[in-house]
């Protein structure tokens, strides 16, 4: 049995770890849950699922708060599920507290991918990643269980979003946006999806996790969302993770490494199955222009491009901007933006600070 945190419980993805750990009461016990403008809704939970200790992360959310909340609860290993660069901190707590980290939230490793890497490694307390596609990548490497084998190539594959196939963005709503054609996912990461901004973010996040270079990613689009990403080594040979598309396989593998368990998924019927695979549209899809630009130099440049992507969708969801204003502003502030190495875990907060109010000034003006 393995006691589980899940910070984000309120969530798309938390909520998903929640059925998990009802479905497999043997296997996981929630000893921590986090929500925020949802805590009403978790609490309600707790007391169904029995759930110790819970957190209103509506208060202000120190690394120390954190730390202190993962201590009570004495888990196994914790899940990270919050949205966006705010599961920074959450993540800092875990690997701090010497914990295995199930990782949902890929901004932490978007922003401050070298730091977090380098605690990961400082404090024997492993990554194990829950995006789908870089759960696949994971699979892909590490299927001998022991170490992460060399290799040549990741193929990190991307559905297209609502809009593959289009060459004209210009009249998009958001709510054509937040239809995605094959996952159930948070708002954010759901638009993301629509720009492609989420597979830039999985981009940086498969180079930290996997200690890839730029060259050794490339996107490949593919509508059904059942290859999860492939991994080619030295020989050509290429090996590939296959599944429906549902986050309770990636979740359960994450939480319970190096175990599988049953994630009642149907088995493919091969015959109906129509795999195809593409070439990303990068004229179209301008953030794939801002990501070559970003990747080619890194250091500040994914932190930047996380959070003006964050501002700028927020802003698209609310009405304030068209959604071809995201690729331009993400284009303005990323183009404008010095490149500088990352000195502190202090100096990432003030460049995303930064980043963030150079992106406001843009989503303002007339
Ligand atoms: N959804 C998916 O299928 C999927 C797949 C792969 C990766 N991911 C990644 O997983 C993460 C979560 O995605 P999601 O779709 O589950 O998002 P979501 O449905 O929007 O849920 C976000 C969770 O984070 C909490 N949260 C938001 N802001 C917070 C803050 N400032 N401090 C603490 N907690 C905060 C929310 O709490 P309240 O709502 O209660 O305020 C909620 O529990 C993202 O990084 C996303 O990229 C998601």
């Amino acid at each position: 049995m393995k006691k589980v945190i899940i910070f984000g419980a309120s969530g798309s993805v938390g909520r998903s770890a929640i059925e998990l750990a009802k479905a497999n009461p043997a296997q996981f016990k929630i000893v921590g849950a986090s929500a925020g403008s949802r805590f009403k809704g978790l609490k309600k939970t707790a007391a169904e699922l029995n759930i110790k200790h819970v957190l209103d992360t509506r208060g202000e959310m120190t690394t120390e708060v954190i730390t202190s909340f993962i201590a009570q609860c004495e888990p196994d290993i914790v899940l990270n599920a919050v949205s966006g660069f705010a599961g920074l901190r959450f993540t800092l707590a875990t690997l701090e507290s010497n914990l295995p980290l199930a990782l949902a939230n890929k901004e932490s490793l978007v922003a401050a991918g070298d730091f977090v890497m380098a605690l990961s490694q400082e404090r024997r307390a492993p990554i194990i990643p829950v995006d789908s596609e870089h759960s696949a990548i994971w699979q892909c490497l590490i299927n001998d269980r022991t170490e992460i084998k060399p290799f040549h190539k990741i193929y990190l594959t991307c559905s297209g979003g609502p809009f593959f196939g289009q060459t004209d963005l210009s009249t998009v709503t958001p709510h054509q946006a937040l239809e995605h054609p094959n996952w159930d996912m948070g708002a954010g990461i759901t638009i993301d999806s629509a720009t492609l901004a989420n597979k830039c973010l999985e981009f940086f996040e498969a180079m930290h996790l996997f200690e890839a270079t730029k060259d050794q990613v490339e996107i490949v689009i593919h509508p059904q969302s059942v290859v999860h990403s492939m991994v080619q080594f030295a020989d050509s040979s290429i090996i590939a993770q296959l599944s429906p598309p549902s986050m309770q396989l990636p979740i359960a593998y994450a939480l319970n490494y190096p175990e599988r368990s049953e994630c009642g998924l149907p088995s493919p019927d091969f015959s109906a199955l129509d795999l195809n695979f593409r070439t990303p549209d990068k004229s179209t899809f301008r953030t794939l222009q801002v990501l070559e630009h970003c990747a080619a130099h890194m250091q500040n440049l994914p932190t930047v491009f996380n959070a003006v992507n964050e501002e700028a969708r927020n802003a698209f969801i609310r009405g304030e901007i068209s959604f071809l204003r995201i690729f331009e502003i993400l284009e303005a502030v990323t183009s404008q933006t010095r490149v500088k190495p990352l000195e502190s875990l202090e100096h990432i907060y003030e460049v995303d600070q930064s980043a963030r109010a150079m992106a406001k000034s843009l989503i303002h003006k007339p």
